[in-house]
């Protein structure tokens, strides 16, 4: 398989064509490749990815690195590497919803670029509203229409999903949920300004990569998913955010992708 395209040391992909995991940074990541069998690992670029078997079955787990240019680069880079049969986008996040607590899973039906809007005029002196907004959303490739196309939110394919649905008992340390992903380059600690954004986009959680990679999936015409783990919520008050959420998101998402790999 492959098209031919090598990495940093010269190294080609020469297995099946897997499903690609992405995680952000190493404690996004690292359970996962521990787990493989017959790890290979590759430099695109400055980015880490390695490929493996998982119960006989064909994964890539790629480290993105924080935010939106970083995930759409290695998403683009990892299609014509892996020629991947789909893509889930992993990792920790921070709460919108305040029903949300450290360690629940949010399965995203959809992702939204929280960073694409347009505000509305204001002249000199007016000051500034930062809720005086519309949503512009962001271009991806539409296959039906052969153009690209702008769209403020991007669906979850719906076999991932009812992957993702088919394990929900196999988490344990929280609930598993489904909701929005709102995805920006930024990261708010204004309780005022997260119920904003809660209720304006509808987005369960915040993160920096998971739209990205959607409208870039969406450009290759290849399924997609995002799941993301609260590692930190503004609703408990100034506190850091908890990383142990991470091996234990990875657990989920290793059966999320056995599910998936079966069913096909
Ligand atoms: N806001 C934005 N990104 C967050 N992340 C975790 N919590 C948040 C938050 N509250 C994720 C991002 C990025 C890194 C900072 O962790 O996706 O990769």
């Amino acid at each position: 398989m492959g098209r031919g395209l090598l990495d940093r040391d010269g190294k080609a992909y020469t297995g099946a064509r897997p499903l690609l995991i992405q995680g952000a940074m190493k404690v996004e990541t690292s359970h996962m490749v521990e787990q493989l069998e017959g790890v290979e690992e590759y430099r695109l670029g400055q980015w880490y990815f390695a490929s493996g078997t998982y119960k006989g079955l064909p994964l890539a787990i790629a480290r993105t690195q924080w935010g939106l240019a970083n995930a759409a680069a290695v998403t683009a880079l990892a299609m014509e590497f892996f020629q991947p049969v789909a893509v889930i986008n992993q990792g920790t996040a921070g709460a919108h919803d305040p029903a949300l607590k450290n360690f629940d899973i949010v399965v995203g039906k959809e992702t939204v670029n929280e960073s694409a809007w347009k505000s509305l005029y204001r002249a000199e002196g007016e000051g500034i509203d930062g809720r005086a907004l519309e949503k512009l959303g962001v271009f991806a490739y539409d296959k039906e229409a052969a153009r690209f196309t702008q769209e403020v939110y991007h669906k979850a394919d719906e076999a991932l999903l009812a992957a993702a649905r088919s394990v929900r008992d196999v988490y344990t340390k929280g609930r598993v949920t489904e909701g929005i992903i709102g995805t920006a380059d930024s990261w708010n600690c204004q309780v005022d300004q997260v119920l904003f954004l809660h209720d304006f986009y509808g987005s369960a959680v915040e993160e920096m990569e998971g739209d990205a990679v959607a409208q870039i999936c969406q450009t290759y015409d290849i399924p997609f998913l995002t799941i993301r783990v609260v590692s930190n919520t503004v609703f408990a008050g100034d506190v850091d955010w908890d990383l142990a959420v991470g091996a234990a998101l990875q657990e989920y998402v290793l059966a999320v992708a056995e599910a998936y790999m079966r069913s096909r």
